[in-house]
């Protein structure tokens, strides 16, 4: 069996990074990580502050769906940033989406890309879910310019067997886990200190003023190909050309009229 216990004191011990997942708190169970980080956050919780839990009861994933997954057997946590406003956000998720693909290469020598916005794929299956929320800091004065929590769920299927995996939400891609990838499960307290590691790396190099847009294109599935992207009511169909600094996608329609996708769920079209 696995020696694979998430404690405060196992996450601790030995985490590499200089300020990201500290403090940590660790819960055999909550509703969602995202919900009580964003909870902490309003009342004054530091960037770097992170939230893992072994079993969510409410797991939150992006377009108001459901993220499930198995006790035990998952990497679901909530990283704190503190950031000037929502027009942040898309930089911050290209940062933690190739902080989570790239992370997952290095250290398990998965082929991990990106679908646009940033779900990380493998062998065109869905391996790990990214979900941001952005608040509002009422006590934090404008002139800071960290006057927003930004609280960036990770939901990473590890040691879950075909059989266990949730089915794929209607239009959706189907999901895999690295046990199914790789055949062997994977413990799961390494795995977390090296995706913090690779996320504070990139996020430390924004600060320095280094666009994560760069590695984000590298790692991108989705450009190049032909796409439908449905925001609400409203669809965009074309040849996903680029991505912003801000992290939108570029579609190029038929008619050649270029439209920046600001959110949405992509999904890709026979061409
Ligand atoms: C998606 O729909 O692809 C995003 C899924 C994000 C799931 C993670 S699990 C940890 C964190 N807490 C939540 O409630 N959701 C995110």
């Amino acid at each position: 069996m696995l020696d694979d216990v998430l404690t405060v004191d196992t996450v601790l011990a030995d985490l590499p990074t200089r300020w990201l997942g500290r403090p940590a708190h660790v819960f055999a169970s909550l509703p969602s990580t995202n919900i009580w980080l964003m909870e902490q956050a309003r009342q004054s919780a530091p960037a770097g502050t992170l939230t893992v839990a072994d079993v969510q009861t409410a797991g939150k994933g992006r377009l108001g769906r459901v993220w499930s997954a198995p006790p035990g057997a998952g990497l679901l946590f909530s990283l704190l940033f503190h950031v000037a406003g929502p027009a942040d956000m898309g930089r911050l998720l290209m940062v933690v989406g190739t902080g989570v693909a790239a992370g997952l290469s290095d250290h398990l020598g998965v082929a991990a890309r990106l679908k646009w916005p940033n779900d990380v794929l493998v062998h065109d299956r869905k391996l790990c879910g990214i979900l941001g929320e952005a608040t509002e800091l009422p006590a934090t004065p404008p002139a800071s310019g960290t006057a927003y929590a930004a609280v960036i769920g990770i939901g990473l299927n590890v040691n879950i067997s075909l059989d266990d995996l949730p089915p794929p939400p209607v239009g959706g891609l189907p999901p895999t886990s690295l046990l199914v990838e790789l055949g062997h499960p994977v413990p799961r307290v390494p795995l977390l200190h090296t995706l913090l590691t690779a996320i504070e790396t990139r996020y430390d190099a924004l600060q320095g003023g280094v666009s994560p847009l760069a590695e984000y294109r590298r790692l991108c599935a989705t450009l190049g190909k032909p796409v439908r992207v449905t925001i609400g009511e409203r669809v965009v169909e074309g040849v996903a050309e680029d991505v912003t600094d801000a992290g939108y996608l570029v579609v190029r329609q038929a008619d050649s009229q270029r439209v920046e996708v600001h959110a949405g769920d992509v999904t890709l079209r026979a061409s």
